[in-house]
């Protein structure tokens, strides 16, 4: 059952993505990683902001998601490579539509966010 709700929600956004090919703008289109790269990883960064900010809604041992969509769980470092588009564009630098609030993430981790998504999230 969870499964069959998981890959449902995943066609769902995919299909969403999809129509947005012909013509919406995703701010991760112009995701752009330093010459440099990036310092932050999963270990360092990721799986901390994640857990902090995401994971009470979006983990599947969630207790009360708060209408999280069941199948977008954020529970692995592959999760969130999964989802590494629409956690940018949700959650990186200037986007702030999620988490819903009211406990944001402060404005600096943000951009290690935006940094480390646009690096490929290694
Ligand atoms: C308080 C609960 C809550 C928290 C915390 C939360 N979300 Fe969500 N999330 C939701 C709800 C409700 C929806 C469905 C409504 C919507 O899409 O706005 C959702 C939907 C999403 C989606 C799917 C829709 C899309 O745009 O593809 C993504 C991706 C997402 N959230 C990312 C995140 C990220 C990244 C974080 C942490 C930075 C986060 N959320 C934190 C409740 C939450």
């Amino acid at each position: 059952m969870t499964s069959r709700l998981q890959s449902s929600a995943g066609a769902s956004a995919r299909a969403l993505a999809l129509l947005c090919l012909l013509g919406c703008e995703s701010p991760w289109d112009s995701a752009t990683c330093a010459d440099e790269g990036t310092d932050l990883t999963y270990e360092s960064f990721g799986r901390g902001f994640i857990g902090a900010y995401c994971q009470s809604c979006h983990a599947s041992n969630a207790k009360d998601r708060r209408g999280a969509p069941t199948g977008i769980s954020f529970d692995t470092h592959e999760d969130v490579v999964e989802w590494i588009d629409r956690i940018y564009d949700r959650s990186a630098g200037e986007n702030v539509s999620m988490p819903p609030g009211p406990d944001d993430p402060p404005e600096a981790e943000r951009q290690k966010l935006e940094e480390w998504l646009a690096c490929g999230a290694p």
